[in-house]
């Protein structure tokens, strides 16, 4: 693993371990609020469903998968959470018990590199706010294409991807390295969507440029990014 990557890793590990022990979920004021609403709208396409298979990539603690789960929880579901921090799925399975749907939520310990998916596999894959934190751009691609392949027939695909990210010292103005390990201009990252995705049936597409502060080691940093949102289903 590269400096920068150890770099990026660590600084992103001491903030999720800080708002996963400090912020309950659906109980704060933080983006554990609530599940996104992006995933909201997507539930409804699977309404006839009597069987779901569920992949969130990045789970964290479980505030969209959770949702998903209890959404379906009169049916057969499963939802399968992979996240690098033990501690997003210690807290995942907790919530999960909380929440009544510990026998839908599959906690899985892992990188999203490393996490095969299996061809034709899913029917609602997710990654909010995670794919971004794949090692290399090239890996970003692969799993793009793992991610095609792993959905069935109309299955759904829901991505909410950071871009363009730039961070300066909220104090100074000095610009500092983005901690994201693939942070690819809009466009590029666009077309990419586009074109893995090619033939699908494009439900949402969208780009909303953001501006917050974040707590970096030993200072706030200003962040702006241009969050794109991308839902579409397999013809
Ligand atoms: C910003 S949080 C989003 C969590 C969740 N998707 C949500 O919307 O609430 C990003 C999550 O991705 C996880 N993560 C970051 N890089 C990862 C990687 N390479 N493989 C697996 N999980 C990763 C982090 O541990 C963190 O829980």
């Amino acid at each position: 693993m590269d400096e920068r990557l150890k770099r990026i890793r660590e600084s992103e590990r001491k903030s999720h371990i800080e708002i996963y022990t400090d912020e309950k979920l659906y109980a704060t004021d933080s983006w554990l609020k609530k599940p996104i609403k992006t995933v909201r709208d997507i539930i409804p396409l699977f309404e006839d469903y009597r069987s779901l298979r569920v992949l969130d990539l990045g789970s964290g603690v479980g505030r969209n998968s959770i949702y998903v789960a209890e959404c379906f929880g009169d049916r057969d579901c499963r939802v399968d959470c992979v996240d690098l921090l033990e501690i997003a799925i210690q807290k995942l399975l907790e919530n999960a018990k909380e929440h009544n749907v510990e026998a839908s939520i599959m906690g899985i310990q892992q990188s999203i590199e490393e996490y095969t998916i299996g061809a034709d596999y899913y029917d609602f894959i997710m990654a909010i706010s995670a794919l971004e934190h794949i090692d290399t751009e090239e890996s970003f691609r692969k799993k793009l294409l793992e991610i095609r392949n792993g959905l069935r027939e109309k299955g759904v695909v829901c991505l909410v991807v950071n871009s363009e990210v730039r961070e300066k010292n909220a104090d100074t103005g000095e610009v500092v390295d983005a901690q994201f390990e693939v942070n690819l201009p809009t466009a590029k990252m666009q077309e990419y969507l586009k074109e893995v995705f090619k033939g699908w049936d494009v439900l949402k597409t969208a780009m909303s440029a953001q501006e917050y502060d974040i707590p970096r080691e030993g200072f706030v940093s200003r962040l702006s990014t241009n969050v794109v949102t991308f839902v579409a289903r397999k013809e």
